[in-house]
């Protein structure tokens, strides 16, 4: 990405004076050269490399070298990403198509585009048991254990230096409950210990590079994650040279974004390893996908030691799941509403696009449990395509009903007692697209009717 420049306040000193003088001379040498000043105020940014950048994480996406030749690709890459990861040609199949036989030709593309252009390099992946090509796995354990140790050290050795992150063991444990490693040529040949071994040669090669373990369906605490986690706390232990643990996240319907998703990336980093969002992709469209790929960019705003999210891709029409839409930006490059929601909960604005501008929400009501003479309703207020910091709705019910009760809303009564207007309640700032709840209680006294809303307005 080309250098930008982004013009913040200066912090607050003691002395104001000095600097005063400092801005009259920067205007001056400015004026001198032709230049126009900025005003000197704090400016949101307005891509996501940026807006990431000022909370000191990056914002990559995998990249497909057959793929920079195409104009909008390229473009949208370079202005809004500073962070990539080859898609594919990095892996073994690419790199040692044949024994001791190396092609770096299409990644060195990449990384070259990612270079000249000031973006860090995430590799992937070392050893994994998918594109291999079928000559590793029919080496008697003592030549695979060579061959898997050479191919580590030849290819980190070629990269040296430039690689920020590598993926050096990826998705070695089984899915379900059992919490066993999956079997593969490595794990089947090698044991248990070919993970660590693989850690210990990577140390070696490239003594720079962040050494990263990377699954998937590991992105909330459930069996395989806690047998990763069981892992990683071990190498720790034992001194097995691991820096960060990748979160691939891949998400649908069918595994949407776990709610202890924050809580499990926490988890890892009190283990003493930075986190690292990896491949993330999100099926959907509209405020459902926006949602979610704003309460994952959080999660990792929250977490001190995740250093950066990478999206599986551009645009959607090159997804690996192209039919399910999961990317920020569509087929025609345009950017999406979930585009909108990443750049807002990282702090920019402007994206457009998706939305922007104009603070707006909408409610929707649901009604929870009911007894014979009460129930409790949720009203749900969605912020529209621009981040929020307020909002107001109305709950009216009808005589002789009445609310009995409210939670996660400070709520004020007109005279009849039965119009509730809600205002936040420490829950009045959401991201472009992301929700927030308050219910409350009606009680029936002979009255069934549901709870009519006003409209919702925001600043
Ligand atoms: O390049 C060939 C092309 O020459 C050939 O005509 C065509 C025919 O099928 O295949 C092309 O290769 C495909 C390659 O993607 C490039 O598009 C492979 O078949 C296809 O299997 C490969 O899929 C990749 C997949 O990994 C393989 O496992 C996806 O692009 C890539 O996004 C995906 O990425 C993985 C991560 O590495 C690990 N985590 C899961 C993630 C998603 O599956």
């Amino acid at each position: 990405m080309a250098p930008r420049t982004t013009i913040r306040k200066a912090p607050e000193r003691p002395h104001p004076r000095p600097r005063t003088a400092l801005i009259l001379g920067l205007a001056g040498l400015l004026a001198a050269t032709g230049v126009t000043a900025l005003t000197g105020t704090a400016q949101a940014a307005s891509t996501l490399g940026a807006a990431a950048a000022e909370k000191g994480r990056y914002f990559g996406t995998a990249v497909a070298a057959n793929h920079l030749g195409e104009s909008a690709y390229a473009n949208t890459l370079n202005t809004e990403f500073n962070s990539v990861t080859p898609e594919n040609e990095m892996k073994w199949d690419a790199v040692e198509p044949s024994r001791g036989s190396f092609s770096y030709g299409s990644a060195d593309q990449i990384v070259n585009h990612a270079q000249s252009r000031g973006m860090k390099v995430r590799g992937h992946t070392l050893v994994w048991h998918s594109q291999l090509p079928s000559w590793v796995g029919s080496l008697a354990t003592a030549d695979l254990r060579s061959a898997m140790n050479n191919h580590i050290t030849q290819v980190m050795t070629h990269w040296k230096g430039k690689i920020h992150s590598w993926d050096v063991v990826n998705e070695a444990f089984q899915d379900g409950s059992s919490g066993a490693r999956r079997s593969s040529p490595f794990q089947d040949k090698l044991g248990n210990g070919f993970i660590e071994e693989a850690f210990r040669t990577a140390r070696a090669a490239d003594p720079a590079a962040k050494l990263c373990y990377n699954d998937y369906n590991t992105d909330g605490v459930n069996a395989k994650s806690n047998a990763v986690y069981n892992m990683v706390r071990d190498f720790k232990a034992r001194g097995v040279p691991i820096d960060c643990v990748g979160f691939q996240s891949h998400f649908n319907s069918a595994s949407p974004v776990p709610s202890d998703y924050q809580a499990n990336l926490q988890r890892f980093a009190d283990l003493g390893v930075d986190v690292q969002i990896t491949e993330l992709d999100i099926e959907g469209s509209g405020t459902a996908q926006a949602n979610s790929y704003s309460n994952v960019v959080r999660a990792c705003l929250a977490v001190s030691r995740c250093t950066g999210i990478t999206v599986w891709g551009v645009t959607d029409k090159y997804s690996w799941r192209a039919s399910g839409t999961p990317l920020l930006f569509d087929g025609n490059y345009a950017k999406k509403p979930a585009y909108t929601a990443v750049l807002t909960a990282l702090g920019g604005s402007g994206g457009g696009g998706g939305g922007g501008g104009t603070a707006s929400c909408s409610v929707t009501y649901s009604k929870a449990e009911e007894w014979n003479d009460g129930f409790n309703g949720r009203v749900t207020v969605t912020a529209g395509s621009s981040a929020i910091t307020s909002w107001t709705t109305t709950v009216t019910v009808t005589s002789p009903q009445k609310i009995s009760a409210t939670w996660n809303g400070s709520p004020t009564w007109d005279s009849s007692g039965n119009v509730m207007t809600m205002r936040p309640n420490g829950n009045g700032s959401l991201a472009a697209g992301a929700s927030t709840s308050f219910g409350f209680t009606v009680m029936k006294n002979g009255n069934n009717s549901a709870p009519v809303l006003g409209s919702c307005t925001a600043s």
